[in-house]
């Protein structure tokens, strides 16, 4: 069936979430490949220093443009027109914060915006778009071995709840009779590296050994997460937008799940002092382990995470003390 053929080669792609942490690492990628980049995000370099950060480098490739809009209130359409691939990356991340009042701006980040935006791409007849889905989609899993795409999902969070909602309603627009957008959700565990979300284990724990200001440690830190290196996680996204599929969701880990103790003794080594932490209580909405069967991610993306946790550390290390000094 040709309606659901992606493009072969990529040439012209829309990155939603462009100013944000994987956002600007897959637009710093596609710009090396010779893609030509249009971002969108509502955070700029005008009004916002990470996005200023984050796009340092992109902003001044002739290749790359950004425009400023919000996926909830502004048209998609006129973002769209000739793209081969559309990555939607924008949303509200965060798993503990989703809760109470917050969650409205979830539910509209996350699932409104991603309606939004497919009832556009389907309008202008965009080939692919691949949709950033979360591990928080599986919820708990103690005991059931590697998370495979076709387990239960029942998430723990609101957030787990805004991200399943707005895969299965990307899925829905994609199998629908005749659609022209394929569509590949990847379900990102843990990302981590350089230009990490502030409010991120590895990152906190880094910057504690910098400031001195204890990591507050939820729960006893034996929590697992598949921790998945920035790079590893781009490699997928963009082998996605040229995979053979019509609507799939595709597990995209790091190959390996660890304790937050044993993160915290890689800091320890790679940095050559102990993390100053200070103990408070499990956080509602996090879940006891995450860990993915990547066997999908392997047949359909060809997918290998490359980067091992002690090497993504470093690498994370040495990007945070070029900025401290
Ligand atoms: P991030 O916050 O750094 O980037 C998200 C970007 O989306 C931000 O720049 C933000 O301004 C933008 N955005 C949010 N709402 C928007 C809107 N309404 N209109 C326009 N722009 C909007 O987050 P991240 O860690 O880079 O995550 C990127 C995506 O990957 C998110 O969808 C997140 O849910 C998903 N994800 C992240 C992880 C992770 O470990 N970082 C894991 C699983 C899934
Ligand atoms: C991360 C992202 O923040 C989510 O947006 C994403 O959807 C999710 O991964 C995912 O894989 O789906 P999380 O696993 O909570 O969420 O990542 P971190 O914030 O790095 O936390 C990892 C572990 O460290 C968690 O168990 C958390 O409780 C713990 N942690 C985190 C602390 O003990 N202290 C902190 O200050 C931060």
């Amino acid at each position: 069936m040709s309606t659901t053929s992606p493009a072969r080669r990529i040439e012209r792609a829309v990155v939603t979430g462009a100013a944000g942490f994987i956002g600007s690492h897959l637009v710093d990628t596609l710009l090396r490949r010779g893609v030509t980049v249009l971002g969108i995000d509502r955070r700029t370099p005008q009004n916002n220093d990470a996005a200023a950060q984050n796009l340092r480098d992109a902003l001044s490739e002739p290749a790359f443009r950004l425009a400023s809009g919000d996926l909830v209130t502004d048209e998609p359409k006129r973002w769209l027109e000739g793209a081969d691939a559309v990555f939607h990356l924008a949303g509200l991340p965060g798993v503990r914060p989703s809760w109470g009042d917050a969650f409205r701006e979830y539910l509209a980040c996350n699932v409104l915006a991603t309606q939004r935006l497919m009832e556009s791409a389907q309008s202008l007849r965009v080939p692919r778009l691949v949709l950033a889905s979360s591990s928080s989609v599986y919820g708990e899993t103690v005991g059931t071995g590697p998370l495979r795409e076709d387990g239960v999902t029942a998430p723990r969070s609101p957030y787990g709840v805004t991200k399943l909602a707005a895969e299965r309603l990307a899925l829905a627009y994609a199998l629908a009779p005749g659609s022209p957008t394929s569509v590949v959700a990847l379900r990102y565990f843990t990302v981590y590296g350089p230009r990490q979300r502030p409010d991120m284990a590895i990152g906190r724990m880094l910057s504690a050994v910098v400031t001195g200001q204890p990591l507050v440690l939820y729960g006893d830190g034996r929590q697992r997460r598949d921790f998945t290196f920035v790079t590893d996680a781009v490699e997928a996204t963009i082998a996605a937008a040229v995979a053979p599929a019509t609507a799939e969701a595709v597990n995209v880990g790091g190959g390996d799940s660890v304790t937050v103790r044993q993160v915290l003794r890689h800091v320890a080594d790679v940095t050559g002092k102990e993390v100053p932490v200070t103990a408070d209580e499990e956080q509602a909405g996090d879940v006891r382990t995450t860990a993915a069967d990547l066997s999908k991610a392997r047949t359909l993306l060809a997918y290998r995470p490359s980067v091992a946790l002690r090497e993504g550390v470093e690498r994370q290390w040495a990007w945070l003390s070029s900025r401290t000094g």
